[in-house]
């Protein structure tokens, strides 16, 4: 996908496929992708992905795979049949699991001829601190974690990452520039935090150096869905 485009990834956290079809009828038109996550792709199954690229869209299928390399590898493959053109993986599934899934990314492209898709490492989940990444026995803080787990998805030859805004300063400064970032806690200066702690505006973060705004209820919840999209938009 090219930079030149709509950053706005729409977070369609909805749990049936109708109310996704009508958000996506209105919002089509207006951002640059959706994100589809567990609730609505076990809820809707694979169809929700193809509706989404009937309208032209790009989906963005975060089911965060975290397996041995080979499954994860051949999840990858099976989200590509599905057109999509960005995935998470969990980056503590380790170098292997990471470059297996790059590698099944890059031959699926070659042959079938798509466009290679995203593959994006998650590194410490927002809902972890230090004390319960210490329960798990990882012994950093949070920053060095995310930190570590980041330049493992780089050397992994990963093309972005998911991060929180407040870790994009820091990672574009240890990360090669081609990497891409996609920041979630994205908050309009006039909208409510909701449960998200730590937000930046969507300009904030892009002059931070995000590549994409995942955006979920100051769209989605909005009165008129569009409306706040575009005035997102015009914001950047
Ligand atoms: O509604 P809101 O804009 O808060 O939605 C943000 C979306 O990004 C949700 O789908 C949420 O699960 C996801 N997300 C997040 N924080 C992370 C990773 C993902 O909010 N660290």
């Amino acid at each position: 996908m090219s930079q030149s485009r709509n950053p706005i990834i729409v977070a369609l956290d909805v749990p049936h496929l109708e109310s996704a079809l009508a958000l996506l009828e209105q919002l089509a038109p207006v951002v640059g992708a959706f994100k589809v996550g567990k609730e609505l792709f076990v809820a809707a199954g694979p169809d929700i992905v193809r509706r989404i690229r009937d309208t032209g869209a790009a989906v963005f299928l975060d089911l965060k795979f975290h397996d041995i390399p080979n499954t994860v590898a051949k999840a990858v493959e099976a989200a590509m049949r599905l057109d999509v053109q960005m995935l998470t993986i969990h980056t503590s599934g380790g170098l292997a699991m990471m470059q297996a899934a790059q590698k099944s990314a890059e031959e699926a492209a070659l042959r079938t001829g798509k466009t290679q898709p995203l593959v994006l490492g998650v590194t410490v989940l927002t809902s972890f601190n230090t004390n319960d990444l210490a329960e798990v026995g990882v012994s950093h803080d949070v920053g060095e974690q995310v930190e570590r787990l980041a330049s493992l998805a780089a050397k992994a030859g990963l093309g972005g990452l998911v991060c929180s805004p407040l870790e994009i300063t820091r990672l574009r400064q240890i990360l090669p520039a081609h990497v891409q970032l996609v920041t979630p806690g994205i908050r309009p200066a006039d909208s409510k935090a909701d449960d998200q702690k730590r937000t930046l505006t969507p300009k904030e973060a892009m002059t931070a150096g995000a590549s994409w705004l995942v955006i979920g209820r100051p769209i989605c919840a909005a009165p008129n869905p569009r409306a706040a999209a575009e005035a997102i938009l015009a914001s950047l």
